[in-house]
Order: structure tokens, then sequence, then C-alpha cells
């Protein structure tokens, strides 16, 4: 998780058999200068026959194109627009490598002076991270050609010899993690509108994958994976781990599960099986740290606290309790009746069986009933007595709550082969 996590891990299920993600090796592909990848494309959304729910609203907005439109890029053009990677234009830094800020111009995306032309973002591979090419081919084929305002936009890459690059759009406001999590005075604590604002653009991002003709399961589905941009709009972002959807049955069993800790569903960490409904509960976890402002996974907080769904789950299910679960940093600004509502859908999506938890479309149908509810003044008395606003960095104060230890650490952990590593 990016520039704030001190460990990424991920899991590998050991046993789980079937199938193997696209192929990592070079010869694979027919990677040519003018910006298409063929084979890589053409193969991402074939391998699935998954029923389409295509008539979902959500999809209205997105497409998937035929052929990706992305812009071949030479290291030397990007080590130009980035200022020779230069340490003052990192953006970020997450298990793939760092992240930095570049500048091309809007129309032939060629490199141009700092200041000059259009911001991009240039995520560029470390020799040394846990990801390589499988995780970036996934992104080309998979952002390369699925286009929607919900999902972050995938401008162009560069390959060569073992130099992996993918240039984004340029997402302003960074990571919903960052504006939740990070440090004092660094953001303005997001008020709950904003939440909610972000909560039904991710959504809105999720229901379109899982209602394309080739349903896609994230697999990834985690705050620092939602950027935001000037307005607040949230796009998903980082497909490194998607797979298209399960053939003739419920779910697709991996041979390696993956994901992060914290987030990952259940079912899918004991047993490997991933369903479209894998993904529900991590959208309920980051549901859960909205309300909250708790990271999923905690290791600084007191035993038996670590995990933010274990923790939070009484606090939901009880009307009484909830508002002391709430952010301090919301000092109560929210309608009781909405936060009732995520809430009780919260508990739904983190349901331990994916059958009882709802689809994107019926989540995201929820939240914009929640959004229509608006804000009205605070409506628990109690809120903002309860809800003094804390520090960045402090801790929560939740006076009768569990959870009211030291924030911070071992935080947000990427799963991989059951152990934590360091990056
Ligand atoms: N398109 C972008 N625009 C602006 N900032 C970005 C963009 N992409 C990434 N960042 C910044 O870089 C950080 C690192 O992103 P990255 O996706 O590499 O890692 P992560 O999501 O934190 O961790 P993981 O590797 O587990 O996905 C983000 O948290 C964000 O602050
Ligand atoms: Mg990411």
């Amino acid at each position: 998780m990016g520039n704030t996590c001190s460990s990424i891990d991920k899991i590998i299920c050991p046993g789980s058999s079937a199938s193997v993600p696209s192929s990592r090796t070079k010869a694979s592909s027919s990677l040519n200068t003018t910006g298409n990848l063929s084979a890589f494309s053409s193969t991402t959304f074939e391998q699935s026959t998954g029923s389409p729910v295509s008539s979902d609203e959500a999809f209205i907005d997105g497409k998937i194109l035929e052929v990706p439109n992305l812009r071949v890029f030479t290291f030397a053009e990007l080590k130009s627009a980035t200022k020779n990677f230069k340490p003052d234009t990192v953006l970020g830094e997450g298990g793939f490598g760092k992240v930095f800020k570049g500048w091309v111009d809007e129309k032939t995306l060629n490199p141009v002076k700092s200041g000059f032309g259009m911001v991009v973002a240039v995520k560029k591979l470390d020799p040394e991270s846990m990801q390589g090419l499988e995780e970036w081919q996934s992104e080309v084929n998979f952002l390369g050609r699925l286009s929607h305002p919900n999902l972050v936009k995938l401008l162009g890459y560069c390959w060569e010899e073992k130099d992996l690059l993918l240039v984004y759009e340029f997402m302003t406001k960074g990571s919903l993690e960052n504006h939740l999590f990070r440090r004092a005075g660094a953001f303005d604590p997001l008020s709950w509108i904003l939440r909610l604002k972000i909560a039904i653009g991710a959504a809105r991002g999720l229901a379109f994958l899982h209602s394309s003709e080739k349903r896609v399961i994230y697999r990834d589905f985690k705050a620092s994976n939602i950027l935001l941009d000037s307005n607040y709009n949230a796009k998903i972002s980082d497909f490194g781990l998607a797979k298209n959807g399960p053939v003739g049955s419920d779910s697709h069993v991996t041979t390696r599960v993956m994901g992060t800790n914290g987030y990952a569903a259940p079912e899918y960490v004991a047993t490997g099986h991933l369903y479209v409904k894998s993904d529900v509960y991590g959208f309920g976890v980051v549901l859960l740290e909205m309300l909250s402002g708790q990271r999923a996974l905690d290791i600084s907080r007191p035993i038996g606290q670590h995990s933010l769904v274990d923790w939070a789950k009484p606090y939901l299910a009880d009307r009484k309790k909830l508002a002391r679960m709430m952010d301090p940093r919301l000092e109560g600004q929210y309608p009781l009746k909405g936060a009732l509502q995520a809430a009780a859908l919260t508990l739904r999506c983190i349901a331990g069986e994916p059958k009882n938890r709802p689809s994107m479309k019926e989540v995201l149908e929820t939240l914009e009933e929640i959004w229509a509810l608006k804000v009205r003044p605070t409506e628990s008395k109690n809120a903002s007595s309860q809800h003094k606003p804390r520090r960045h960095g402090q801790a929560p104060v939740h006076p009768r709550s569990p959870l009211g230890a030291r924030q911070g650490g071992g935080v947000g952990s990427r799963v991989v082969d059951h152990s934590l590593k360091a990056r």
C-alpha cells in the first residue's frame, strides 16, 4: 500500500489447482511499436463465457475496446518526461514499484518540459519487486481495453528489455487510502458526502467490471487502488491481479491466491475459489474503512483487533453501538439513517458466504438511496461529543471502543506466500 506501507505480503494458497494466468513469456505477445497489443488483448476477454448482465446501467457509460489504443513509449521518452525519474517527482510506491509524475504533450504524448503539457503518472517496475511481467501484462490487457469513467485511464506503456513501465492519466487527489489514513495536515478529513461520492464512483466501476459481457473479477479491491480526480471522482486502478470470470460455474479456482490481507474474501483465502462476490467482500471492507476511519488490517492495534472486519461486525449490527464505531473525523456530521443503511449494506457485503452478499448492482442502488438522503444536521445528539477531531496519526478516540489504541504501522499488507515480506 504504497508509500505508507511498511510491508507488502501476498497469499499463495498451496494445493489449489486449475487455471494459470496468461503466459509470462515475451514471445507470447505480438508487441509492436504502433501501440497494438493484439495477441495480449484478443485473448483477454475471450476466456470467459460467463453469463452477461449487460443490461446493467453501470455498463452504459463503459465499453470494451476491440483493440487497445495505447501509446508505446520508449524508455528515453519516459526518462525525459519524469526529469530522469527524479525523486521529487515520486507520487507514491506500491508492490510493482515507484510511481512518478511526468509531463507529456496532450496530443502527441511526447515528453515535454515539466510544468508544460499534461501531467501523467508513470509506474516503473522495481527489479526487486515480487510483481513483474505477468501483472504488467494483465494491466495492459484489461485496462488497455476497458473504458469507463470510473476506471483509471491507461495511456500507454514501455517495454524495453527489463524495463516495464505503465503510463496513466494523473489523478490529482491521489488515493483514497491517503485521504483516510495519511498523517497530519496532509489531507483534510473527508466529509460524509465525499465518502459517499467516492463509494458510489468505485461501486460503479466495479459494477461495470462485473456486468460487462466478459465478466471481470478485479481481485484487489482496496483503498489504495481507488484514485481520486480533482472533483473526488473515484477511479479504480491496478488490474495486475484481475481475472476473467468463471466459465460454466460460479467460481474460478486459482493456482495462486493473491490479493491483500484484510481485504481478501475468506473463501478465496481458504480455498482459492474466486467469485465475483469475492470483490463485493473487498468493497465491503473499504466501506467499513470509510465509515470507521480505521485500516482493514493494523497489527499495531491490540491483539484481537488487528482485523477491522472481526472487530467491527458487532458494531455494524447494533444501531445503538454504531456511532461509537464511526470515524471521529466525521465529527458526527452524517445522517444517522444514512449511516445505519451504510452499516447494514457493509454487513451484507462482508457476509461469510459469497451467496449472501449483494451484487455490485444492488450495492450501487443502495448507495444511491443513501446519497439521496444527503447530509442532514446531526441526528445523533451524542455524536459530536463522541467524535472529537483527532490529529492525523493520533489515536482515534472511541470512548468505549476496543479500537481506541494507537494507529499506524503494519498496515494493509499485501499477501504473498503466507508470509509477511518487506518491500
Ligand atoms: N494515476 C495516478 N495518479 C496519481 N497518483 C497515483 C496514480 N497511480 C498511483 N498513484 C500514487 O502512487 C501510489 C502507489 O500506487 P500503486 O498502485 O503503485 O501501489 P498501491 O496501490 O499503493 O499498492 P499495490 O501495489 O498493492 O497496489 C498510490 O497510492 C498513489 O498515491
Ligand atoms: Mg495500487
